[in-house]
């Protein structure tokens, strides 16, 4: 089939930015996106088929991630020279869309952004454990104002916030784990193979939860990940940060998506690995403790780690085609 165009590209150039946009990351990678394509607007569209409804029950993540496929959906149309403009949906909208991307004028992306747009296909989750090295003071401003370009907040835990911290994410991992619906959508979207295009391959899972780790304890392989090797444990001293947005409505979330994007792809050209700590986001309570503990203003988002991580293998896509809604 050839690709159907939009925006007036050519057909492997309108599958181009829609495989883009399918790169972004989405919880237990369910891809919740789809995208439909006229000659002068792509249509942004949440998947109520991709729900994950004990993890995610209000489909605050699903919105994020699709903001993630937005931004990425932004930076390759700039990579083509067009310059996107991005509007919520009007009262006409279909009720699954998320945002309208038009056609604002030709346009040619500046370099920072050249390197955010190269940086789609290599960036990925790494739960493995980081080097003992400390995230230099310059990432983590580039980290602070790519949150800030996208009108979201990254709040960086300072070493005092972290026992409390860790204390709520292991509450809010015992109260998932607690919950027989929560287990079942883990065990069926993570531990897959990387034939299958959807659901997190075991090839992407850290190692084996241990009772020493204070972060990272979701098991994403299926129950299978090999004993760890003595000593190799995560790093005693992580950059933990908080994306938080200022107002919590559905296009705030959406908002916040493209703002975690552009911080995981700004993490990716600077060397930085990342993953994402979300059980604490996940459980109500969890969420508005972190959220006091934060001043009261703030709304988190997302939880992230970063650190300088090895290589780790990419997990895998639908195809483009299958992102289209007819
Ligand atoms: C909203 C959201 C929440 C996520 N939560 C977690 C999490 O708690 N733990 C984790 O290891 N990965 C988490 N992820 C990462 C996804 O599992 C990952 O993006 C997906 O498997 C695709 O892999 P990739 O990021 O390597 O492309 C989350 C991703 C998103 C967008």
């Amino acid at each position: 089939m050839t690709f159907p165009t939009a925006l007036g590209l050519p057909p492997e150039r309108t599958e181009h930015v829609i495989r883009c946009a399918g790169l972004a990351p989405s919880l237990h990678n369910r891809q919740p996106w789809l995208f439909r394509l006229g000659e002068h607007v792509i249509e942004v569209h949440a998947d109520p088929q991709r729900r994950l409804p004990a993890t995610d029950p209000d489909d605050r993540e699903l919105r994020l991630s699709c903001g993630a496929a937005l931004l990425n959906l932004r930076l390759a149309l700039e990579h083509e020279g067009l310059r996107p403009v991005v509007d919520p949906p009007s009262s006409m909208s279909a009720p699954t869309v998320l945002a309208e991307v038009r056609d604002g004028g030709r346009a040619e992306q500046a370099p920072a952004e050249r390197e955010l747009h190269d940086a789609i296909p290599r960036r990925r989750t790494n739960r493995r454990p980081f080097q003992e090295i400390p995230v230099s003071t310059t990432d983590r401003h580039a980290l602070i104002n790519a949150a800030q370009r996208e009108q979201g907040w990254l709040h960086v835990l300072a070493r005092t916030e972290l026992d409390a911290f860790a204390e709520l994410a292991q509450r809010a991992h015992r109260v998932q784990l607690d919950d027989e619906r929560f287990r079942a959508e883990l065990e069926r979207w993570t531990g897959r193979s990387r034939q299958v295009s959807e659901g997190v391959p075991t090839a992407s899972a850290g190692p084996r939860p241990e009772p020493q780790d204070l972060w990272v304890v979701r098991d994403f392989s299926g129950g299978s990940a090999p004993e760890r090797v003595a000593g190799k444990d995560f790093e005693r001293d992580p950059l933990l940060a908080v994306l938080c947005s200022h107002h919590d409505s559905r296009a705030d979330d959406v908002r916040a998506g493209q703002a975690m994007q552009r911080v995981l792809l700004t993490a990716c050209a600077h060397g930085l690995s990342a993953s994402l700590l979300s059980q604490v986001v996940e459980v109500q309570d969890t969420r508005d403790e972190l959220r006091r503990m934060l001043g009261g203003s703030l709304h988190p988002q997302a939880v992230l780690r970063f650190g300088y991580g090895s290589p780790v293998p990419e997990t895998p896509r639908r195809d483009p085609a299958d992102l289209l809604f007819d």
